[in-house]
């Protein structure tokens, strides 16, 4: 700040710009971004043309992408006092880093958006004035009104677009047009009681926070054009789609069910299925039974260790000789769930003699058991 005092007094021809960049900024740009280096040094020149009269900073989100896009943002910032880098590492999931964005704003306004110039960032200084008419507390870029759309999606992205935006409509109370954008901008005083309410997985960062936020934000729509992409590539898989059925679940259940628990249930289910393949084709080789188990429950456990891994902490995957240390934990673990779980079922079934149901709690508690134990102790989530 004092250096920028400094540049104001030393050159008065160049007065103007110069405090325009040494204000306060009143409105944060949060971009998060993964393996973007060919986008952000023009998304960074948009942005400057776009809003071209507010002060503004951007704050772009970065999870430590392997083809250097933190250093092409730290190279950009090293001139332009008006970008920073959150470079974080060890972390993976666009809704945490435009949560983390958001937090460290000090703007009035805060909006997010993508690095890849799919969103229309000539549409920003609109959602600004919106939100300073006092009306709303919320601006979302809409492709589903009149004057948007989404033309550049393949048939495919197309269906599934619509598909999940009919499914948050039905499921859950928001009324929004496009529920499933990333592109918005709201009041950071609307946003900062929300933040610890929200899941930092998934891509599904708008709809979590109109949903935290039970009814409480007017929220109003502007309609944009959905561009296509130049450079890089999308990173919205089947995984994204599993951590969205995993969003609404959570909400659902009040917290009950996360989405990382559907995601280990889901992995289990997997594990089940591998385990009988395994038992089926152990039998045909003439194994006598107990052997055949036990060769299936060892395969079994060693595949779910290692699809969990993939999946369902992939935000904390292990590797090398710490993933050795957690598939021994993950093996340990897995027998006191056995256990556990027959246990539990032998009990329910003394007292009430129904085969299905003492069968399926006691599986329930071993699931339960596991995925405590493992969260804790073999991925150590905090
Ligand atoms: N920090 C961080 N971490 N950023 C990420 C991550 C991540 O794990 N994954 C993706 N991003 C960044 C990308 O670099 C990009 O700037 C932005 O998030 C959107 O990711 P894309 O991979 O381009 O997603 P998309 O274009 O398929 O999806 C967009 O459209 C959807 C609606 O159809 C996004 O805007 C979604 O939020 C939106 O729901
Ligand atoms: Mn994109």
């Amino acid at each position: 700040m004092s250096q920028l005092a400094s540049m104001t007094q030393r050159s008065p021809e160049s007065n103007a710009p110069v405090q325009e960049i040494a204000r306060t900024p009143e409105l944060t740009v949060v971009v998060p971004t993964f393996k973007e280096s060919a986008n952000v040094a023009i998304l960074v020149e948009r942005l400057s043309a776009a809003l071209a009269g507010v002060a503004w900073e951007a704050v772009i989100v970065d999870d430590d992408s392997p083809d250097g896009t933190a250093d092409a943002v730290k190279a950009i910032a090293a001139i332009d006092p008006r970008v920073r880098c959150i470079r974080r590492v060890k972390r993976r999931g666009l809704a945490g880093a435009c949560i983390e964005g958001m937090l460290s704003s000090s703007a009035s306004y805060v909006a997010v958006m993508d690095a890849d110039l799919q969103h229309d960032e000539k549409l920003l200084p609109r959602m600004l004035a919106v939100l300073k008419g006092g009306e709303s507390d919320l601006v979302v870029g809409s492709r589903y009104v009149e004057g948007g759309s989404a033309a550049s999606f393949s048939r495919h992205r197309g269906f599934l677009s619509r598909a999940a935006t009919a499914i948050a409509r039905r499921w859950t109370h928001v009324q929004l047009s496009d529920p499933m954008s990333g592109f918005f901008m709201m009041r950071r005083a609307a946003f900062d009681p929300l933040a610890s309410e929200l899941q930092t997985q998934g891509f599904k960062i708008l709809l979590d926070i109109v949903i935290s936020a039970k009814g409480g934000l007017r929220i109003a729509e502007e309609p944009y054009v959905f561009a296509a992409r130049q450079h890089g590539e999308s990173k919205l898989d089947a995984q994204v789609g599993l951590d969205f059925i995993g969003l609404l679940l959570a909400k659902m259940t009040g917290g009950a069910v996360t989405p990382r628990f559907l995601s280990f249930a889901l992995v289990g289910t997997i594990g089940l299925g591998v385990h009988l393949a395994m038992l089926r084709g152990a039998l045909g080789f003439d194994f006598a039974f107990p052997q055949a188990q036990a060769l299936a429950t060892f395969i079994a456990m060693t595949g779910n260790f290692f699809l969990n891994n993939q999946l369902t902490y992939r935000d904390k995957r292990l590797s090398g000789g710490a993933a050795l240390r957690g598939l021994l934990s993950f093996y340990a673990i897995s027998a006191v769930g056995a256990l556990t779980n027959v246990g539990a079922a032998s009990w329910l079934y003394a007292y009430e003699q129904v085969w299905w149901l003492a069968g399926a709690s006691g599986a329930l508690m071993g699931a339960v058991w596991n995925y405590a134990m493992a969260t804790l102790l073999v991925w150590r989530v905090k």
